[in-house]
């Protein structure tokens, strides 16, 4: 085992203090979900929040205009992930041979999924949004970013040679810090790693594995850690991904 360095500032989140609720509108519109900007408004002054709706599968009449959802949607039809998922025999065919029923129980699933992970990521002591309150179909994280921004992914932000080298070792402490935990990201790429202020903060986990249910877990690491050290080396980083999965394969053990 290996100690983690701190990757995250503390966060006092407000407990047991009245809030009032404001919508300040749609932030992103992803493939299957969508990311509202909350405002809570506690006595003790205001937070943002990241609402992120997964919108439903069969939608009747109107009902993704009225719940204030864009029209186009994309299901990810990757039964690679779900194979850990502990769900009754019956439950379990129907998620993976995809009938209706089984797509409705796994709409319903994803965002408990997600909830889960980022809850085990936080408590690992990765660098991911404070996982605040589930919701009726998603759930409600700190928003990175601040009044006038949101933070950019990792992808889209200007970073100094310097910059780049800290976005790696903190990508390599989190994945230190993930796989102690047991967990494989496994949706990893510099699309669902934001920068903001110095620090790189990781999001999107609905489809995180574990290694102990998941017998994909490794390859989809691999994966993982393949993806985004391609972009790195492509900025010009020097950077040994075989090096670090390997150093990760010692910590999954
Ligand atoms: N907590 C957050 N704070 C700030 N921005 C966020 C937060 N969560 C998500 N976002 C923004 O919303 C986008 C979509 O979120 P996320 O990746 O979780 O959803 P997704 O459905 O997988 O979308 P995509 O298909 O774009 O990956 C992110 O790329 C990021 O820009
Ligand atoms: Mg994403």
């Amino acid at each position: 085992m290996s100690s983690i360095a701190p990757m995250r500032p503390a966060l006092a989140w407000p407990r047991d203090e009245p809030y009032e609720d404001h919508p300040r509108g749609t932030l992103k519109s992803g493939k299957e979900a969508e990311i509202f900007l909350v405002e809570r408004r506690f006595a003790s002054g205001p937070r943002l929040l990241a609402h992120k709706r997964y919108r439903p599968r069969y939608p009747v009449k109107d009902q993704l205009r009225n719940e204030g959802f864009s029209n186009s949607t994309v299901y990810r039809g990757d039964s690679i992930y779900k194979a850990g998922w502990f769900l009754r025999t019956r439950d379990k065919r129907a998620v993976m041979g995809g009938t209706r029923y089984g797509h409705e129980l796994a709409g319903r699933l994803w965002p408990m999924q997600e909830w889960t992970m980022l809850r085990r990521a936080w408590e690992a002591g990765a660098s991911v949004p404070y996982p605040v309150e589930q919701t009726d179909h998603g759930l409600l994280m700190e928003f990175i970013g601040d009044d006038s921004q949101a933070a950019p992914k990792l992808g889209q932000a200007r970073l100094t040679p310097a910059e780049l080298t800290s976005a790696w070792d903190q990508l390599v402490e989190n994945l230190r810090a993930l796989t102690i935990a047991g967990l494989v990201h496994a949706d990893l790429s510099v699309y669902n790693l934001l920068w903001w202020e110095g620090r790189l903060i990781v999001i999107d986990l609905p489809q995180a594995v574990e290694f102990t249910t998941n017998s994909d877990a490794y390859d989809l690491l691999h994966r993982d850690v393949t993806n985004v050290g391609e972009w790195f080396t492509r900025r010009g980083a020097d950077v040994d991904v075989e090096a670090l999965y390997a150093d990760l394969l010692a910590l999954a053990w």
